[in-house]
């Protein structure tokens, strides 16, 4: 193609500019080019220059950037979650803790949504989409939060969802803005006391790294599945080295327990599931909490307005750690995926 010509869907092609130039420049940068999506058909074109080519996939990554920030904004309208008044901002930095009704809230601002998982409705989409229609439909969200992912599914039609949480406020406010779902105030250790019936699906979003007693939760959550149900935890996955990496001696992550895909295996044996499959998500992990971090400086305004800067610095600072041992190797997310036996 000549420079300055047109390509199919009319995109000028000033392949000699020197902003093309540094478009081929970032292009050649493995891992920024990794990270945005290729409108492969586009990219396929015959006689589709390389310079043409690099353009196209800047140009796809923009509007996916773009898109998603619209994505937020809806779903920040929907829930009201930018929309619930000042919050007190006296700060403490020995107290403050992200599970803390203030630090939710600035993630939920941050995130566009109340979600407390990398990856958000993307997150969602990947994990159970597929199970959509291929199960029954009594579903059960273990470690619900505040709600936003059963939201998400009853929305979408796939399932009736309950849901359960050890935190009580959380399930307070998912049970008053959510009030198709069923939400439990419980811990997994005691659920199936607790929740009636059996279920279809069990599945858990960043909840399980949480659990401290991770075998006893899966025989738990086995009570609660009918014979040939399914078990999906999506989570953090320990690629080795996690306990010696500084994230793990930052008090927020003291309780963190990321799953090791070699006992996983032998628990869910021991607790009467079959394990499927493990999928590896290191990639989109790093990349959705590059996506996290960056959040923090765009949104600023919008934070200051219900928290203190010294809340919001703290929860960049804490994701800036996590995005670091994952870049590192010792921290990654996965998803496993089990049957009842
Ligand atoms: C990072 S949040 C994820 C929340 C939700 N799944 C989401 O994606 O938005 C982890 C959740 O696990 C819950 N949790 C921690 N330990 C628990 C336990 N033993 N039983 C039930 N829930 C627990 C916490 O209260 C918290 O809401």
């Amino acid at each position: 193609m000549r420079p300055g010509g047109r390509i199919a869907s009319g995109i000028p092609a000033e392949s000699g500019s020197r902003k093309c130039e540094f478009i081929i420049a970032r292009c050649r940068d493995e891992e920024f080019a990794a990270s945005k999506p290729i409108p492969s058909l586009l990219l396929m074109q015959p006689g589709c220059e390389a310079k043409t080519q690099a353009a196209l996939r800047i140009f796809s990554g923009v509007l996916v950037g773009v898109w998603r920030d619209l994505q937020c904004r809806l779903r920040e309208i929907n829930n009201g979650a930018a929309s619930q008044g000042p919050a007190p901002m006296n700060f403490d930095p020995t107290t403050f803790r992200l599970n803390s009704p203030l630090g939710k809230r600035i993630l939920a601002v941050t995130r566009g949504g109340d979600y407390a998982h990398p990856g958000e409705e993307d997150a969602i989409r990947l994990t159970l989409g597929e199970s959509a229609g291929t199960t029954g439909r009594r579903w059960l969200d273990a470690g619900c939060g505040r709600g936003g992912t059963a939201d998400f599914i009853m929305r979408a039609g796939w399932a009736d969802v309950s849901g359960f949480d050890i935190d009580g406020a959380s399930v307070d406010e998912a049970s008053k803005r959510f009030t198709d779902v069923r939400f439990y105030t419980c811990a997994v250790e005691n659920a199936a006391e607790r929740i009636p019936g059996e279920f279809d699906l069990i599945y858990s979003f960043n909840a399980f790294y949480a659990f401290p007693d991770q075998p006893g939760a899966l025989s738990n959550l086995a009570a609660l599945a009918e014979r040939g149900g399914r078990l999906v935890i999506f989570d953090y996955m320990d690629r080795g080295g996690f306990y010696d990496c500084a994230l793990a001696r930052n008090p927020e992550a003291a309780h963190w327990r990321p799953i090791d895909a070699e006992r996983m295996g032998e628990w869910l044996r021991a607790s009467g599931w079959r394990l499927e499959a493990i999928e590896n998500l290191d990639r989109e992990y790093e990349r959705w909490y590059l996506w996290l971090t960056e959040r923090f400086e765009s949104r600023r305004a919008e934070l200051l307005a219900i928290a203190p800067a010294e809340a919001v610095d703290y929860a960049r600072s804490f994701f800036s750690e996590v995005l670091a041992a994952i870049r590192s190797g010792v921290l990654g997310g996965g998803i496993v995926r089990a049957s009842r036996i």
